[in-house]
Protein backbone atom coordinates (compact mmCIF):
# COMPACT_ATOMS: atom_id res chain seq x y z
CA UNK A 1 0.00 0.00 0.00
CA UNK A 2 1.45 3.44 -0.61
CA UNK A 3 1.24 6.21 1.54
CA UNK A 4 0.82 9.88 0.37
CA UNK A 5 1.03 13.33 2.01
CA UNK A 6 -1.10 16.08 1.75
CA UNK A 7 -0.58 19.80 2.78
CA UNK A 8 -3.76 21.40 4.09
CA UNK A 9 -3.61 25.33 4.05
CA UNK A 10 -7.33 26.38 3.56
CA UNK A 11 -6.71 29.98 4.22
CA UNK A 12 -9.31 32.28 4.72
CA UNK A 13 -12.79 32.82 5.06
CA UNK A 14 -14.96 29.92 2.78
CA UNK A 15 -11.22 28.21 2.22
CA UNK A 16 -12.11 26.98 5.70
CA UNK A 17 -15.41 25.50 4.98
CA UNK A 18 -14.51 24.41 1.90
CA UNK A 19 -11.72 22.15 2.71
CA UNK A 20 -13.57 20.57 5.17
CA UNK A 21 -15.74 18.64 2.77
CA UNK A 22 -12.52 17.64 1.03
CA UNK A 23 -11.33 16.05 4.44
CA UNK A 24 -14.67 14.24 4.73
CA UNK A 25 -13.73 12.37 1.72
CA UNK A 26 -10.17 11.97 2.57
CA UNK A 27 -11.33 9.88 5.54
CA UNK A 28 -13.84 8.06 3.40
CA UNK A 29 -10.84 7.22 0.92
CA UNK A 30 -8.40 5.94 3.54
CA UNK A 31 -11.21 3.95 5.09
CA UNK A 32 -12.15 2.29 2.13
CA UNK A 33 -9.06 2.62 -0.55
CA UNK A 34 -6.86 -0.87 -0.66
CA UNK A 35 -4.09 0.50 -2.72
CA UNK A 36 -3.21 3.86 -0.77
CA UNK A 37 -3.46 6.24 2.17
CA UNK A 38 -3.21 9.51 2.77
CA UNK A 39 -1.76 11.22 5.71
CA UNK A 40 -2.34 14.73 6.10
CA UNK A 41 -0.72 17.88 7.56
CA UNK A 42 -2.35 21.40 7.48
CA UNK A 43 -0.82 24.56 7.79
CA UNK A 44 -1.80 28.59 7.89
CA UNK A 45 -1.45 30.87 5.27
CA UNK A 46 -2.86 34.35 4.40
CA UNK A 47 -4.68 36.84 6.64
CA UNK A 48 -5.19 33.68 9.03
CA UNK A 49 -1.59 33.24 9.20
CA UNK A 50 -0.45 37.18 9.20
CA UNK A 51 -3.14 37.31 12.57
CA UNK A 52 -0.96 34.49 14.19
CA UNK A 53 2.29 34.84 12.63
CA UNK A 54 2.78 38.37 10.58
CA UNK A 55 3.77 37.32 7.94
CA UNK A 56 1.26 35.75 4.86
CA UNK A 57 3.33 32.16 4.85
CA UNK A 58 6.02 31.25 7.39
CA UNK A 59 9.13 29.35 6.13
CA UNK A 60 8.18 26.58 8.16
CA UNK A 61 4.94 26.09 6.14
CA UNK A 62 6.57 26.90 3.11
CA UNK A 63 9.00 24.03 4.39
CA UNK A 64 5.97 21.51 4.86
CA UNK A 65 4.94 22.50 1.25
CA UNK A 66 8.18 21.43 -0.45
CA UNK A 67 7.84 18.21 1.03
CA UNK A 68 4.27 17.59 1.20
CA UNK A 69 3.39 14.63 -2.06
CA UNK A 70 0.84 17.48 -2.93
CA UNK A 71 -0.94 21.34 -1.57
CA UNK A 72 -4.27 21.66 -0.94
CA UNK A 73 -5.12 25.01 -1.03
CA UNK A 74 -8.26 26.82 -0.14
CA UNK A 75 -8.73 30.88 -0.91
CA UNK A 76 -6.65 33.71 0.91
CA UNK A 77 -7.78 37.32 1.86
CA UNK A 78 -10.37 39.62 2.67
CA UNK A 79 -11.60 43.06 4.09
CA UNK A 80 -9.91 42.48 7.36
CA UNK A 81 -6.52 42.61 5.70
CA UNK A 82 -7.19 45.29 3.35
CA UNK A 83 -4.46 48.15 5.15
CA UNK A 84 -1.68 45.43 6.14
CA UNK A 85 1.83 46.29 4.09
CA UNK A 86 1.43 45.34 -0.25
CA UNK A 87 4.72 42.82 0.89
CA UNK A 88 2.55 40.83 3.37
CA UNK A 89 -1.21 41.19 2.04
CA UNK A 90 -2.39 37.42 1.98
CA UNK A 91 -2.13 37.10 -1.78
CA UNK A 92 1.40 37.14 -0.87
CA UNK A 93 1.35 33.81 0.63
CA UNK A 94 -0.42 32.41 -2.11
CA UNK A 95 2.13 33.86 -4.89
CA UNK A 96 5.39 32.67 -2.66
CA UNK A 97 4.50 28.99 -2.77
CA UNK A 98 3.97 28.88 -6.71
CA UNK A 99 7.07 30.88 -7.01
CA UNK A 100 9.29 28.53 -4.51
CA UNK A 101 7.69 25.36 -5.43
CA UNK A 102 8.21 26.94 -9.48
CA UNK A 103 4.38 25.64 -10.30
CA UNK A 104 4.84 27.18 -13.80
CA UNK A 105 2.14 25.13 -15.18
CA UNK A 106 -1.66 25.97 -14.42
CA UNK A 107 -4.50 23.52 -15.47
CA UNK A 108 -7.59 25.28 -15.51
CA UNK A 109 -10.23 22.59 -17.06
CA UNK A 110 -13.59 24.49 -17.36
CA UNK A 111 -16.21 21.75 -17.97
CA UNK A 112 -19.90 22.25 -18.40
CA UNK A 113 -21.99 19.46 -16.43
CA UNK A 114 -24.92 18.95 -18.57
CA UNK A 115 -27.59 19.43 -15.10
CA UNK A 116 -25.58 23.13 -14.92
CA UNK A 117 -26.19 24.37 -18.48
CA UNK A 118 -28.79 26.43 -17.60
CA UNK A 119 -26.89 28.12 -14.26
CA UNK A 120 -24.63 29.59 -16.71
CA UNK A 121 -25.36 33.47 -18.25
CA UNK A 122 -24.79 32.23 -21.31
CA UNK A 123 -27.31 30.17 -23.34
CA UNK A 124 -27.75 26.88 -23.33
CA UNK A 125 -26.77 25.97 -26.74
CA UNK A 126 -23.61 28.05 -26.40
CA UNK A 127 -22.13 26.30 -23.23
CA UNK A 128 -23.94 22.72 -23.05
CA UNK A 129 -20.76 20.17 -23.23
CA UNK A 130 -18.44 22.85 -23.27
CA UNK A 131 -14.77 20.78 -22.14
CA UNK A 132 -11.93 23.31 -22.18
CA UNK A 133 -8.43 24.00 -20.62
CA UNK A 134 -7.02 27.44 -19.78
CA UNK A 135 -3.10 26.14 -19.01
CA UNK A 136 -2.12 29.64 -17.77
CA UNK A 137 1.63 30.87 -17.27
CA UNK A 138 2.24 30.80 -13.15
CA UNK A 139 6.08 32.03 -12.26
CA UNK A 140 6.48 34.71 -14.70
CA UNK A 141 5.24 37.98 -16.22
CA UNK A 142 3.46 41.05 -15.00
CA UNK A 143 2.71 39.25 -11.44
CA UNK A 144 6.44 38.26 -10.96
CA UNK A 145 8.68 41.16 -13.15
CA UNK A 146 11.19 43.46 -11.88
CA UNK A 147 10.53 46.62 -10.68
CA UNK A 148 7.41 46.42 -9.51
CA UNK A 149 6.63 49.84 -7.72
CA UNK A 150 5.46 52.80 -6.31
CA UNK A 151 7.66 55.68 -6.54
CA UNK A 152 7.06 59.53 -6.18
CA UNK A 153 8.19 61.93 -8.93
CA UNK A 154 9.65 65.12 -8.60
CA UNK A 155 6.34 67.11 -8.68
CA UNK A 156 4.69 65.01 -5.99
CA UNK A 157 2.63 63.06 -8.78
CA UNK A 158 2.94 59.07 -8.20
CA UNK A 159 4.25 57.16 -10.81
CA UNK A 160 3.56 53.03 -10.79
CA UNK A 161 5.46 50.54 -12.74
CA UNK A 162 4.76 46.83 -13.46
CA UNK A 163 6.76 45.04 -15.53
CA UNK A 164 6.06 42.18 -18.04
CA UNK A 165 9.01 39.77 -18.56
CA UNK A 166 9.57 36.30 -20.52
CA UNK A 167 12.40 34.88 -21.30
CA UNK A 168 12.38 31.89 -24.11
CA UNK A 169 12.88 28.92 -21.88
CA UNK A 170 10.22 30.20 -19.55
CA UNK A 171 7.80 30.28 -22.53
CA UNK A 172 9.16 26.94 -24.58
CA UNK A 173 8.24 24.85 -21.33
CA UNK A 174 4.66 26.29 -20.83
CA UNK A 175 4.38 25.17 -24.90
CA UNK A 176 5.49 21.70 -24.44
CA UNK A 177 3.27 21.38 -21.30
CA UNK A 178 0.19 22.95 -24.02
CA UNK A 179 1.05 20.65 -26.66
CA UNK A 180 0.95 17.31 -24.31
CA UNK A 181 -2.20 18.09 -22.77
CA UNK A 182 -3.07 19.22 -26.36
CA UNK A 183 -1.84 16.00 -27.70
CA UNK A 184 -3.88 13.51 -25.36
CA UNK A 185 -7.75 15.80 -25.89
CA UNK A 186 -8.49 16.88 -29.54
CA UNK A 187 -5.12 17.94 -30.91
CA UNK A 188 -6.28 21.31 -31.36
CA UNK A 189 -3.94 24.39 -28.92
CA UNK A 190 -4.75 28.13 -29.35
CA UNK A 191 -1.64 30.48 -27.95
CA UNK A 192 -3.07 33.35 -26.86
CA UNK A 193 -0.95 37.26 -26.47
CA UNK A 194 -0.67 40.38 -27.74
CA UNK A 195 1.81 40.67 -29.90
CA UNK A 196 0.58 43.33 -31.56
CA UNK A 197 1.73 45.36 -28.59
CA UNK A 198 3.83 44.26 -26.71
CA UNK A 199 7.35 42.80 -26.70
CA UNK A 200 6.69 39.80 -24.42
CA UNK A 201 3.78 39.18 -26.92
CA UNK A 202 6.26 39.03 -29.88
CA UNK A 203 8.64 36.46 -28.39
CA UNK A 204 5.84 34.67 -27.00
CA UNK A 205 4.06 33.92 -30.36
CA UNK A 206 7.87 33.38 -31.99
CA UNK A 207 8.54 30.70 -29.26
CA UNK A 208 5.32 28.77 -29.34
CA UNK A 209 5.65 28.84 -33.09
CA UNK A 210 9.12 27.09 -33.28
CA UNK A 211 8.41 24.95 -29.94
CA UNK A 212 5.33 23.58 -32.47
CA UNK A 213 7.44 22.88 -35.08
CA UNK A 214 10.11 20.75 -32.99
CA UNK A 215 7.62 19.07 -30.80
CA UNK A 216 3.72 19.38 -31.93
CA UNK A 217 3.21 16.26 -34.44
CA UNK A 218 -0.42 15.72 -34.08
CA UNK A 219 -1.07 19.00 -32.56
CA UNK A 220 -2.78 21.66 -34.66
CA UNK A 221 -1.71 25.54 -33.54
CA UNK A 222 -3.46 28.31 -34.02
CA UNK A 223 -2.56 31.87 -32.71
CA UNK A 224 -4.80 34.02 -31.20
CA UNK A 225 -4.79 37.86 -29.90
CA UNK A 226 -5.44 37.99 -26.07
CA UNK A 227 -8.70 40.30 -26.85
CA UNK A 228 -10.19 38.21 -29.27
CA UNK A 229 -9.66 35.23 -27.11
CA UNK A 230 -11.90 36.97 -24.74
CA UNK A 231 -13.96 37.96 -27.35
CA UNK A 232 -14.43 34.48 -28.72
CA UNK A 233 -14.90 32.70 -25.55
CA UNK A 234 -18.07 34.50 -24.76
CA UNK A 235 -19.28 34.31 -28.17
CA UNK A 236 -18.24 30.26 -28.98
CA UNK A 237 -16.35 28.85 -26.32
CA UNK A 238 -16.84 25.51 -27.93
CA UNK A 239 -14.24 26.35 -30.99
CA UNK A 240 -11.16 25.73 -28.09
CA UNK A 241 -9.69 23.08 -26.48
CA UNK A 242 -6.52 23.94 -25.26
CA UNK A 243 -5.52 27.65 -24.44
CA UNK A 244 -2.14 28.49 -23.82
CA UNK A 245 -1.54 32.12 -22.06
CA UNK A 246 0.79 33.89 -20.07
CA UNK A 247 0.21 34.65 -16.50
CA UNK A 248 -1.97 37.67 -16.33
CA UNK A 249 -4.00 36.77 -19.50
CA UNK A 250 -4.62 33.23 -18.10
CA UNK A 251 -6.02 34.96 -14.80
CA UNK A 252 -8.38 37.10 -16.61
CA UNK A 253 -9.48 34.46 -19.42
CA UNK A 254 -9.88 31.57 -16.45
CA UNK A 255 -12.50 33.84 -14.69
CA UNK A 256 -14.40 34.34 -17.66
CA UNK A 257 -14.21 30.57 -18.80
CA UNK A 258 -15.25 30.03 -15.60
CA UNK A 259 -18.61 31.48 -15.80
CA UNK A 260 -19.35 29.01 -18.61
CA UNK A 261 -19.12 26.23 -15.98
CA UNK A 262 -22.64 27.82 -14.15
CA UNK A 263 -20.64 29.29 -11.25
CA UNK A 264 -17.13 30.12 -10.30
CA UNK A 265 -17.19 28.04 -7.55
CA UNK A 266 -17.45 25.03 -10.08
CA UNK A 267 -13.46 25.58 -11.05
CA UNK A 268 -11.00 23.73 -9.43
CA UNK A 269 -7.32 24.03 -10.56
CA UNK A 270 -3.99 22.81 -10.71
CA UNK A 271 -0.75 24.16 -10.18
CA UNK A 272 2.44 22.12 -11.35
CA UNK A 273 5.98 22.08 -11.88
CA UNK A 274 8.36 20.39 -13.59
CA UNK A 275 9.06 16.39 -13.37
CA UNK A 276 11.89 15.67 -10.77
CA UNK A 277 15.04 14.30 -12.69
CA UNK A 278 15.31 11.02 -10.50
CA UNK A 279 11.34 10.41 -9.64
CA UNK A 280 9.76 11.80 -12.39
CA UNK A 281 6.95 13.71 -9.63
CA UNK A 282 6.10 16.94 -10.50
CA UNK A 283 5.58 19.66 -6.79
CA UNK A 284 2.11 20.13 -7.19
CA UNK A 285 -0.99 22.75 -5.86
CA UNK A 286 -4.43 22.21 -5.75
CA UNK A 287 -6.85 25.25 -5.55
CA UNK A 288 -10.15 26.49 -6.23
CA UNK A 289 -10.11 29.57 -9.22
CA UNK A 290 -12.52 31.53 -6.24
CA UNK A 291 -11.35 33.32 -3.64
CA UNK A 292 -12.44 33.34 0.02
CA UNK A 293 -15.60 35.29 -0.82
CA UNK A 294 -16.10 37.39 2.38
CA UNK A 295 -19.48 38.26 1.46
CA UNK A 296 -20.87 34.53 2.50
CA UNK A 297 -17.95 33.01 4.79
CA UNK A 298 -19.02 31.52 7.80
CA UNK A 299 -22.29 31.04 6.73
CA UNK A 300 -22.22 27.78 5.65
CA UNK A 301 -23.22 28.51 2.19
CA UNK A 302 -19.91 28.22 -0.09
CA UNK A 303 -20.29 26.14 -3.10
CA UNK A 304 -17.55 22.71 -2.03
CA UNK A 305 -17.50 21.65 -5.69
CA UNK A 306 -14.66 23.43 -6.86
CA UNK A 307 -11.95 22.53 -3.58
CA UNK A 308 -13.13 19.17 -4.10
CA UNK A 309 -12.73 18.60 -7.97
CA UNK A 310 -9.40 20.25 -7.35
CA UNK A 311 -8.47 17.47 -4.40
CA UNK A 312 -9.75 15.27 -8.15
CA UNK A 313 -7.18 16.55 -9.53
CA UNK A 314 -4.24 15.89 -7.24
CA UNK A 315 -5.56 12.22 -7.35
CA UNK A 316 -5.06 12.39 -10.77
CA UNK A 317 -2.34 14.12 -11.55
CA UNK A 318 0.11 13.98 -8.05
CA UNK A 319 -1.07 10.51 -7.05
CA UNK A 320 -1.61 8.33 -9.97
CA UNK A 321 -4.90 7.37 -8.55
CA UNK A 322 -7.22 7.93 -12.06
CA UNK A 323 -10.03 5.87 -11.04
CA UNK A 324 -10.41 7.81 -8.01
CA UNK A 325 -10.66 11.11 -9.49
CA UNK A 326 -13.01 9.57 -12.25
CA UNK A 327 -15.54 8.40 -8.93
CA UNK A 328 -15.48 11.92 -7.53
CA UNK A 329 -15.80 13.70 -11.19
CA UNK A 330 -18.82 10.97 -11.48
CA UNK A 331 -20.07 11.56 -8.05
CA UNK A 332 -20.14 15.58 -8.52
CA UNK A 333 -21.84 15.32 -11.83
CA UNK A 334 -24.13 13.16 -9.71
CA UNK A 335 -25.56 15.25 -7.30
CA UNK A 336 -25.77 17.52 -9.55
CA UNK A 337 -27.88 15.73 -11.73
CA UNK A 338 -30.07 14.80 -8.63
CA UNK A 339 -30.91 18.61 -8.30
CA UNK A 340 -28.54 19.63 -5.10
CA UNK A 341 -27.38 23.24 -6.03
CA UNK A 342 -25.17 25.62 -3.35
CA UNK A 343 -26.58 29.46 -3.92
CA UNK A 344 -24.21 30.17 -6.44
CA UNK A 345 -25.62 27.70 -9.08
CA UNK A 346 -29.31 28.20 -7.89
CA UNK A 347 -32.00 27.35 -10.38
CA UNK A 348 -36.06 26.86 -10.59
CA UNK A 349 -37.56 23.84 -8.59
CA UNK A 350 -33.63 22.35 -7.25
CA UNK A 351 -32.66 21.75 -3.94
CA UNK A 352 -30.98 24.51 -2.55
CA UNK A 353 -28.65 23.20 0.20
CA UNK A 354 -25.67 24.72 2.05
CA UNK A 355 -21.84 23.65 2.06
CA UNK A 356 -22.83 20.68 4.45
CA UNK A 357 -24.85 19.01 2.53
CA UNK A 358 -23.58 19.51 -0.69
CA UNK A 359 -20.54 18.04 1.03
CA UNK A 360 -22.31 15.32 2.45
CA UNK A 361 -24.23 14.15 -0.78
CA UNK A 362 -21.17 14.18 -2.81
CA UNK A 363 -19.48 12.37 0.02
CA UNK A 364 -22.62 9.77 -0.19
CA UNK A 365 -22.57 9.53 -3.77
CA UNK A 366 -18.64 8.74 -3.94
CA UNK A 367 -19.11 5.73 -1.17
CA UNK A 368 -22.44 4.31 -3.18
CA UNK A 369 -19.63 4.38 -6.73
CA UNK A 370 -17.12 2.78 -4.68
CA UNK A 371 -19.60 0.12 -3.57
C1 LIG B 1 -6.19 33.31 -9.12
C2 LIG B 1 -6.35 34.46 -8.16
C3 LIG B 1 -4.97 34.93 -7.71
C4 LIG B 1 -4.24 35.42 -8.93
C5 LIG B 1 -4.98 35.97 -6.59
C6 LIG B 1 -5.72 35.50 -5.37
C7 LIG B 1 -3.58 36.41 -6.21
O1 LIG B 1 -7.09 35.47 -8.75
O2 LIG B 1 -5.58 32.28 -8.72
O3 LIG B 1 -6.66 33.40 -10.25
O4 LIG B 1 -4.40 36.58 -9.33
O5 LIG B 1 -3.49 34.63 -9.51
MG1 LIG C 1 -7.85 34.98 -10.68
Amino acid sequence: MTTHSLLLLPGDGIGVEVMAEVERILSLLNKKSTSAKFTTTSDLVGGVSIDAHGTPLTDAAMAKAQAAGAVLFGAVGGPKWDKVAYHLRPEAGLLRLRKDMDLFANLRPAICYPALAEASSLKREVVEGLDILILRELTGGTYFGEPKEIVTLEDGQKRAVDTTVYTTREIERIARVGIDLARKRTGKLHSAEKRNVMKTGVLWHEVVTATHKAHGTGVALHHILADNCAMQLVRNPKQFDVIVTDNLFGDILSDAAAMMTGSLGMLPSASLGAPDSKTGARKALYEPVHGSAPDIAGQGKANPIATIASFGMALRYSFDMAKEADLIDKAIAGVLAQGYRTGDIMQPNMRSCGTTEMGSAILKEVERLMA
